[in-house]
């Protein structure tokens, strides 16, 4: 079976090409190869390759510079996924697109559940959901929307290598201790992708991050405690927890962004999941 991934050089994209199941045929392109805001780019893709499934790994992810550069999240996070979609349903292809918790607005105080009602409150929310409905649209059945949140992986750039650098260049850190949700590792999300590139039938949603819960805070402090104990950090510094008032970024943030997960099957607890990827840097 062959399966195109885009977005090649991304967290995602590189843990679905670590994680390919020896079966699977996995192309995986980056922007030099295919320009998903062009249809006739995709469309020469899809001739060349014959793929069963696209995972759309790529998306403007820079959720701060989104709030002063809307033109440009919104042509990646649905313009293009927009015209992915249209050319999946037209081939009769699976889409697997990757959306965020940033879709919800962080009200609520129990666990958002796939049907709750969207209400993004910054820009790059927004342009992901608007990513969701195109597919919804366009391709609605034969794909799937799979939600994650707070992603990290030993490639890329993430919370969780700056907090490595940080922890060793600084005295003492301030963190955010009152935006609560569930750090990720992409390689366990990687795996939960190659599992629905070849399940019998999909749900429109999925939610999929580690088990747990978690504030910055619990999170750099976990990085502080596992990289110490494995000899990554030299040290250890005080790391405070502040609110997110004393830390002001120009896009906001829901509070609480926990979700309901669609399936706990083949996963573990975000702790479990952060040791491993550090360990790795081993
Ligand atoms: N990171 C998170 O915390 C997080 C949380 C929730 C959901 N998600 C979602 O998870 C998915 C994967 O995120 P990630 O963390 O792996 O993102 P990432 O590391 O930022 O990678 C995104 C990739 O998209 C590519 N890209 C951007 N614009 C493109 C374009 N015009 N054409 C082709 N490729 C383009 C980038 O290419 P270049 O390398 O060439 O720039 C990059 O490789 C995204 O849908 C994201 O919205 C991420």
């Amino acid at each position: 079976m062959n399966v195109l991934i885009i977005g090649k050089n991304g967290q995602v994209a590189w843990e679905l090409q670590q994680t390919c199941p020896s079966h699977i045929s996995a192309h995986a392109l980056g922007r030099n190869e295919i320009d998903i805001t062009d249809p006739q780019s995709i469309e020469l893709v899809i001739e060349q390759l014959k793929p069963a499934v696209i995972i759309n790994a790529s998306a403007y992810t820079a959720v701060d510079k989104a709030e002063s550069e809307q033109d440009a999240a919104y042509l990646i996070n649905a313009t293009a996924v927009e015209y992915l979609a249209k050319a999946a349903n037209q081939h009769g292809i699976r889409l697997l697109h990757i959306s965020t918790d940033f879709v919800f607005d962080g009200t609520k105080n129990t666990p958002y559940q796939v049907d709750d009602q969207t209400n993004p409150i910054n820009v790059y929310g927004t342009s992901k959901l608007a990513g969701e409905l195109a597919i919804k649209a366009h391709c609605p059945t034969n794909s799937a929307i799979v939600r994650t949140s707070w992603v990290y992986s030993s490639h890329g750039n993430n919370f969780v290598k700056t907090m490595l650098r940080l922890m060793a260049e600084k005295d003492e850190l301030n963190v955010v201790s009152d935006q609560i949700g569930c750090p990720t590792n992409a390689n366990g999300l990687a795996k939960y992708l190659w599992q629905l590139a070849e399940q019998d039938t999909l749900e429109s949603i999925y939610h999929y991050s580690d088990l747990g819960v978690a504030s910055w805070y619990d999170f750099a402090v976990a990085i502080q405690e596992i990289a110490f104990e494995y000899g990554l950090l030299a040290n250890k510094i005080p790391i405070k927890p502040i609110p997110s008032s004393d830390y002001p970024t120009p896009a906001s943030r829901p509070v609480f962004s926990l979700m309901q997960q669609s399936s706990t099957l083949n996963n573990e607890h975000w702790r479990t999941n952060l040791k491993k990827m550090i360990v790795s840097f081993i």
